[in-house]
């Protein structure tokens, strides 16, 4: 039970769902061990919808070598050269690097200074004429160098930052001098990145072509990023690694991953269809953006699939706490528990003691946060609210490759449990094909029409 368990682990993340006991029927979870080891051949003997897109699966162990020293070369060729790396992606391009980035710098990514690597900033993940124009303003000011990563390298939000940023470094280094300082990260063959790259001498870095964006962070999209701002990617691999061997097991009850695709299962098919991942730590918010996406992409489709939603807590307990414990009964919640936050903080004690916190005095920081994550584990229990904890020994570069592959093998169970193609995302295109008809791309001017038509009867219903 995670209120009596010692406090650090060993080098493992353990996922406890003693919390969530009350919720299952004795012998449910065991029901699912022959489910669980049919996905487990289907993943690994490659035969499931999707298996073109499974090159994550094995990759802490066969990822390319040759390409890291590149990476860790190029790494300390920006480091040298720029103040500032500005990462230009979105989605599975985007939230890896974020994820880890601010998980693992000192500062929230973007404000840390004082350490060996660059800053790193982002663009391309949204269309804010207002965010572009002021890194463009910062930029001016600083020496810095550009990663552009997509897969696909015809993404709408990255091209057109890039084209900005580009323009904005070859203005000030010259043409070859930005080529010198513009890295690449898209498909080996495919692409006008990958034109656009080849053209100019850009150095290029490679998502391979069966592993899809969201599963893609442990690659060069993440790896690249995370080396320029100091991250030791070999420990990343090296936890990547360790989580690979912990959830290599056919058998249920060894393998932690299956059991929490085990147990998402149990509560959706019960009517919990939100999955609320839960941390007490501010630098874990970006992973749980990265989580979203993984999941929310992997399961989403055919009219089924759990909602993945996160909360920052204690903040969002003053803000969602009252729903969570009280309003419709649709969620289960995982709580990232960080066993050792890496920071120790003693409450002082005040002569006065006229806020009362007296009694607190002497105790960590962490302890409170602890006290309050058990609290409210037991409260929302109480209030029909399911809870899972991962433990997670520390915020290193290790344990983030182990939750990456832990939560992309948990992913791809969870959805070939649910009945559906784990590795497409058939849905994000409607926007697009959109986008590109209203903006009058070449080859969607039907579109475009009918579109335009749509919103002018909208306007003439609200008169607005
Ligand atoms: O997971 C995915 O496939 C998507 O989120 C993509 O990563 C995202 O749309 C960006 O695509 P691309 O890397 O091709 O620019």
């Amino acid at each position: 039970m995670f209120g009596v368990k010692k406090m650090v682990s060993e080098e493992k993340i353990t996922l406890d769902y003693s919390p969530a006991l009350g919720f299952i029927k004795p012998g449910e979870l065991e029901h699912m061990a022959e489910r669980l080891r049919r996905v487990h051949q289907v993943l690994h003997e490659k035969t499931g919808p999707g298996r073109d897109y499974l090159g994550w699966l094995e990759w802490p162990l066969l990822y390319d070598r040759d390409e890291f020293t590149r990476m860790k070369e190029a790494a300390e060729r920006i480091q040298r050269q720029s103040e500032v790396l500005v990462v230009v992606g979105i989605g599975g391009s985007y939230l890896g690097a974020r994820a880890g980035l601010e998980m693992l710098l000192p500062a929230p990514a973007g404000e840390a200074s004082d350490r060996q690597g660059v800053q790193v900033l982002f663009a391309g993940h949204q269309l804010s004429p207002a965010y572009l124009a002021r890194l463009l303003d910062y930029l001016r000011g600083k020496e810095f160098s550009l990663n552009v990563v997509s897969k696909s390298g015809t993404t709408t939000e990255p091209a057109v930052a890039f084209r900005f940023l580009r323009r904005l470094a070859e203005e000030k280094y010259g043409r070859s001098g930005a080529a010198e300082r513009i890295y690449v990260t898209t498909d080996r063959e495919k692409g006008a990145l990958r034109r656009i790259a080849e053209d100019e001498g850009y150095e290029r870095f490679v998502i391979p072509a069966d592993v899809g964006g969201r599963y893609s962070v442990l690659t060069p999209v993440g790896m690249l990023p995370f080396a320029a701002a100091g991250i030791d990617i070999e420990a990343v691999m090296a936890g990547a690694a360790a989580a690979y061997q912990a959830c290599s097991f056919p058998e249920l009850e060894a393998n932690e991953c299956y059991q929490y695709a085990a147990l998402r299962q149990i509560f959706y098919n019960r009517g919990k269809t939100v999955e609320l991942l839960v941390s007490y730590e501010p630098a874990l918010h970006y992973l749980a953006e990265w989580w979203k996406q993984l999941f929310g992409e992997s399961e989403g489709k055919d009219g089924k699939g759990l909602f993945p939603a996160a909360c920052d807590f204690t903040t969002d307990l003053h803000s969602l706490g009252q729903y969570i414990q009280d309003g419709r009964r649709l969620f289960f919640e995982t709580v990232l528990r960080v066993e050792n936050p890496g920071a120790s903080l003693e409450i002082p004690r005040m002569e006065d003691d006229l806020d009362g916190l007296n009694y607190l005095a002497g105790r960590d920081l962490g302890f409170l946060n602890e006290q309050v994550l058990r609290g409210t584990v037991l409260a929302h229990l109480d209030g029909g609210v399911p809870n899972l904890i991962l433990n997670i020994p520390a915020l290193t570069p290790y344990y983030f490759g182990y939750l990456v592959y832990f939560f992309e093998k948990a992913c791809a169970a969870s959805a070939y449990l649910l009945g559906v193609n784990p590795f497409d995302q058939p849905g994000v295109e409607a926007y697009k094909q959109n986008v590109f008809a209203l903006l009058g791309k070449a080859g969607y001017e039907e579109q475009g029409v009918a579109l335009r038509k749509r919103l002018e009867n909208m306007t003439e219903v609200t008169g607005k």
